[in-house]
């Protein structure tokens, strides 16, 4: 039997000489030996190949990892458990003295994180093995740079620290917060402009009726008979020297009693209708002021809350647009029920909405050239709400006005401003309530009703 592995031939030949040849009670034995050379011989090749293969596997491993680290911006430490850095590695972009920093401690260095807090984190991150994520921030105020740190635990207790700068992210976090704070200060000051347009068009309803009756106070005085007074002193002064004789006996002068009777009568009456309309104007100034006052401290308080009977509220009303309704030929009709409790309710907000829901009655009435204009008011109280309703006979409303009634601007009428039912509507909602709309259509009149809680909404709330 002649060998095949080349070592068994090399050591045969070293020991024996080259013309040695193998004695027959050797061949067994010899052809053992070669077979296990072979066995050994593969293995080898077999490992040499996964060795070979492993070390590709961890040069790729390798770059792949080298790649990353270039392309991403982060820092990668590794620390034992002190935060002792063992090694540092820097990624893309990123200027530090990693030389440096190599056997110091993360904490006293580069991490300024407060020695105790950190200790606590790398126990946690060592001991549950969990991956723990802290933030922190270098530099002067207002020039800091922030860094999110993620420790993840290795073997040895090791642990690796991967930080990245996310200053960026934080400034843009930081412009977010600014822009909201804005637009929040923006709509507020929107919100404001809203109640001034409210007051405007509040007061602006009221000043109209103050108009009204500051003329017609102004044509009563000038129509005064004062004037008659004046000329019944004339006529007694002229007969001064014998006024006795001329109140008995002359025919004028036996007038002046009866006259000066009738003239106290008249001026009586003037002076009553004055002062009910001075009254009114009263009132309307009050309402003027209150609605001034009101929406100052609109900001603080939605409005005072008190004890109102509602039929007094509706009467208030009218009474507001009393002389315009009674000019134009307008019926106004009343249907209060009886069993209407008191209510818990901001008054003048209530009255701003009915003084616009007349005024709108009436403009309707006028529109409609009728004849017999009638505005019905009609209170009731239904499932723990209070239901006024205010019903014209005027143009009425087409179907797709009802829609958007409602709207901020939506107006029809030349001088309007479109914002009597859109301010209604929201303050009936803020009050806890709602104003609707009905109409059968063109020349078929409206009905707007405005519900109302018998508590405030903040208590049914
Ligand atoms: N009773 C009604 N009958 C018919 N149309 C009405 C009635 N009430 C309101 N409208 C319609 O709704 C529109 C909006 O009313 P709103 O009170 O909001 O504003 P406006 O009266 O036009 O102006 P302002 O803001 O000065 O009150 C009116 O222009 C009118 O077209
Ligand atoms: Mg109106």
């Amino acid at each position: 039997m002649v060998p095949t592995q080349s070592l068994l031939k090399r050591q045969l030949k070293r020991f024996f000489g080259s013309d040695f040849s193998i004695p027959s009670e050797w061949q067994g034995f010899i052809a053992t030996v070669d077979s296990a050379y072979e066995e050994f011989e593969v293995d080898r090749e077999l490992m040499e190949r996964a060795l070979e293969v492993s070390s590709e596997e961890l040069l790729e491993a390798n770059s792949e990892i080298r790649a990353i680290f270039q392309a991403i911006p982060d820092l990668v430490f590794r620390l034992d458990d002190e935060g002792t850095i063992l090694s540092v590695k820097a990624g893309a972009g990123v200027d530090l003295p990693q030389r440096e920093l190599s056997g110091k401690r993360i904490q006293e260095c580069w991490l300024k994180y407060s020695g105790e807090r950190f200790h606590e984190v790398l126990r946690r991150v060592i001991e549950e093995k969990a991956m723990v994520s802290i933030e922190h921030a270098e530099g002067a105020k207002g020039l800091e740079s922030f860094h999110e740190v993620r420790l993840v635990p290795l073997l040895r207790n090791q642990v690796v620290a991967i930080a990245r700068n996310i200053t960026e992210r934080k400034n843009a976090e930081a412009k977010l917060e600014q822009m909201h704070k804005q637009l929040a200060n923006t709509s507020r000051q929107a919100g404001m402009a809203e109640i001034a347009t409210n007051v405007l068009h509040n007061v602006g309803n009221v000043l109209n009726s103050v108009n009204v009756s500051a003329s017609l106070v102004a044509d009563s005085v000038k129509k005064s008979k004062s004037v008659g007074v004046a000329k019944v002193a004339a006529l007694l002064r002229e007969h001064e020297a014998d006024l006795g004789r001329f109140m008995t006996e002359d025919p004028k002068g036996r007038l002046v009693p009866a006259y000066l009777a009738q003239l106290a009568e008249h001026l009586h009456a003037d002076q009553q209708a004055t002062l009910a309309e001075l009254d009114s104007l009263q009132q309307n100034i009050e309402h003027i002021k209150k609605i001034v006052a009101m929406q100052q401290s609109y900001a603080r308080v939605s409005g005072v809350v008190e004890t109102a009977k509602v039929a007094e509220l509706v009467e208030d009303s009218l009474r507001m647009n009393e002389s315009s309704s009674s000019r134009h030929g307008i019926q106004t009709i009343r249907e209060y029920a009886d069993d209407v409790p008191l209510i818990q309710i901001d008054k003048h907000r209530v009255l701003q909405v009915l003084v616009n829901l007349l005024r709108n009655a009436k403009h309707a009435c006028d529109d409609s050239g009728r004849p017999d204009k009638r505005i019905t008011v009609r209170v009731a109280c239904a499932d723990a709400r209070v239901r006024i309703s205010v019903t014209d006979n005027g143009i009425g409303i087409v179907a797709e006005n009802i829609k958007r009634i409602f709207n901020h601007g939506f107006t029809t009428r030349r001088n309007g401003h479109g914002f009597g039912l859109h301010s209604g509507a929201l303050a009936a909602k803020e009050m806890g309530g709602s104003l609707s709309v009905h109409s059968d259509g063109p020349q078929q009149g409206a009905t707007f009703t405005l519900e109302l809680p018998l508590q405030p909404a903040q208590e049914l709330s």
